[in-house]
């Protein structure tokens, strides 16, 4: 079985890339963010304090997640893939990915993905934690403007308010929340093949990294 596992900060294109790749060598796609989003989503449902560490934990374990190869996220039979995407969402789930035991029942159910099937998997943690044994490991990067700066038209296409200030400030905080993690942090290593899109179309990078599957 052949594992790409793609790690890389938000806003980096991981997640359009990871699925369009995965299409085209017909393999299996799986975006770990939304797993994380689908907890703290359920957690704001239910209530529950994002500082309870038990009762997010013990939801865990009651939780159905499915990821269709489209980008679909059903959690517990409903289609919720937009709203995983919502601000309350994105603001605890820094919180909710820093819990220890959560990290490892999620490494866990991740792994389990990728037994039997030919997988490009997308997050943080992918190469370092998840699937170290993986065939290809790749760090996507781009600079805090660039990332700040396609976040920020994207908003306005979808009608969304904002400043370019605004989304700056939050992508620093997330990268630092998402470096700084005492357990399963981004961290970019020897073993990463590293790709800066800042100045790269998204079809540059996915070829990009087909060639990198099709050199070996
Ligand atoms: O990729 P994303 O923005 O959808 O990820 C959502 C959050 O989940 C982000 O704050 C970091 C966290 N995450 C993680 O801790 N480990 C992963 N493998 C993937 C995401």
């Amino acid at each position: 079985m052949i594992k790409i596992a793609i790690d890389g900060p938000s806003g980096s294109g991981k997640g359009t890339v990871a699925k369009e790749v995965a299409k085209r060598l017909g393999f299996t796609y799986v975006d770990t963010g939304a797993m994380y989003r689908c907890v703290s989503l359920k957690s704001l449902r239910e209530n529950i304090d994002e500082n309870d560490e038990e009762k997010i934990v013990e939801l865990l374990k009651n939780i159905d997640i499915r990821l269709t190869n489209d980008g679909k996220v059903f959690m517990d039979g409903e289609n919720v893939s937009d709203k995983i995407r919502s601000v309350e969402v994105t603001q605890r789930v820094s919180k909710i990915s820093s819990i220890v035991k959560l990290r490892e029942i999620m490494k866990e159910k991740q792994r389990a993905l990728s037994n039997d099937t030919n997988i490009v998997m997308e997050g943080r943690d992918i190469a370092t934690e998840v699937l170290p044994d993986a065939n290809y490991k790749i760090y996507l990067d781009a600079s805090v403007n660039e990332r700040a700066n396609r976040r920020y038209k994207q908003n306005i296409e979808k009608g969304i308010n904002c400043t370019l200030e605004e989304i700056t400030k939050a992508i620093e905080e997330r990268d630092y929340d998402d470096m700084n993690r005492k357990v399963g942090a981004l961290r970019r290593t020897k073993e990463h093949h590293y790709i800066d899109s800042s100045n790269m179309t998204i079809e540059e990078v996915i070829k990009e990294i087909l060639n990198l599957v099709g050199e070996k």
